[in-house]
């Protein structure tokens, strides 16, 4: 797509980049190099056989590289890729339809699979299990239910969270795959890749101070880059050194840890607000003015990961960490952030 010729929205043009940034063979997926190890012998093991591979889930927090998985799975096994998502498929008929149009082989991607209406996840059970479908004509006392044959597929599901995944759904998948928060190393590795595809002069300083502040996260290092390649474009000559991303990154209001208002805010809310009281997550949600799935699903894992939060029966309390993280001292009579 040329940016002169349609002129699209800058919305569109990063949508656009992250299509291009997105890894298209196992080979150029950065990191995660267990996973890794464990998907190859899967796939070589189904072509070897000449069959499709077993049900995939990839499960962890956002922007870690589910999609693109799913993606590299379609790709290294030669057949087509079909998405969808979860909250897409509102009723039985209309993964019926889907399945029913599968060809042999092809890779079905479910993201959001958490979110699957109850209906839909009976439709899937004997979709995974048995490659048949049972579909039921007609209402009341002349209802019948036939059976038919569905072609070899691999269903691919993707979902922040595996402990809203039903159990009978989970246990369907041959093969889990849990993505962790990334090596330093590896987003120095992501975000030399996605400036060469973007043609950003940077340095290994300039990498690695972008990857280090992305919450162990390659959106999040894209994203930086991007922002940082902006900053390097007015305000300096358009290369990144580790100067110009820290002056970048400064701005867009990034700290050394990499977290950004809203995880500074979350904290905050802990330390000062409610004053080291174990707080429910739908009243810290509401006074950060965010909803409460998306601080439980994209905020709070990696102020847990890195041990600035702790969850305890009576709610979230941020850690002595996460007290030094704000230049604050504990407060007499917080409650203790153990479980
Ligand atoms: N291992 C990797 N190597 C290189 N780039 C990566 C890797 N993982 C992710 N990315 C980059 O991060 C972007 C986001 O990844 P992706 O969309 O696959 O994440 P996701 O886990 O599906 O996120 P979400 O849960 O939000 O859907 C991709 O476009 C890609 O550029
Ligand atoms: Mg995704």
């Amino acid at each position: 797509m040329r940016e002169e010729l349609l002129r699209p929205g800058a919305e569109a043009v990063e949508a656009a980049e992250e299509t291009t940034l997105r890894p298209r063979r196992l080979d150029e997926f950065v990191g995660q190099a267990r996973l890794k190890e464990h998907l190859q012998i899967v796939l070589d093991a189904a072509k070897g056989r000449g069959q499709a591979a077993d049900h995939i889930l990839f499960a962890g927090p956002p922007g870690l590289g589910k999609t693109s998985l799913a993606g590299i799975i379609a790709a290294e096994m030669e057949v087509n890729l079909r998405i969808t998502s979860g909250p897409a498929l509102e009723r039985a008929g209309d993964v019926a339809a889907i399945l029913t149009n599968l060809e042999d082989g092809e890779v079905l991607f479910v993201d959001e699979i958490h979110r699957l209406p109850r209906a839909v996840e009976e439709v899937l059970y004997p979709a995974m299990e048995d490659f048949q479908l049972d579909i039921v004509i007609g209402k009341g006392p002349s209802a019948r239910s036939i059976r038919l044959d569905l072609p070899r597929f691999t269903l691919v599901g993707a979902t922040t969270r595996t402990g809203l995944v039903t159990g009978p759904l989970r246990d369907r998948f041959g093969f889990v795959g849990r993505l962790d928060y990334y090596e330093t190393s590896d987003l120095i590795a992501i975000v030399e890749r996605a400036a060469r595809i973007l043609g950003v002069p940077i340095d290994s300083e300039g990498a690695v101070e972008i990857a280090r502040r992305s919450r162990g996260t390659p959106r999040i290092a894209n994203r930086l880059l991007k922002r940082v390649r902006d900053y390097a474009e007015v305000r300096a000559n358009g290369s990144v050194d580790k100067g110009v991303a820290c002056d970048a990154l400064a701005l867009f209001e990034v700290d050394e840890l990499g977290l950004d208002k809203i995880d500074r805010a979350i904290l905050r809310t802990l330390c000062v607000t409610f004053a080291g009281r174990a707080v429910g997550l739908s009243t810290l949600a509401a006074t950060i003015g965010e909803e409460a799935d998306t601080v439980e699903d994209v905020y709070e894992p990696f102020l847990l990961q890195q041990g600035l939060l702790h969850r305890t029966p009576r709610g979230r309390v941020a850690t002595p960490g996460g007290y030094a993280h704000l230049g604050l001292v504990v407060p007499a009579g917080a409650d203790e952030g153990i479980e």
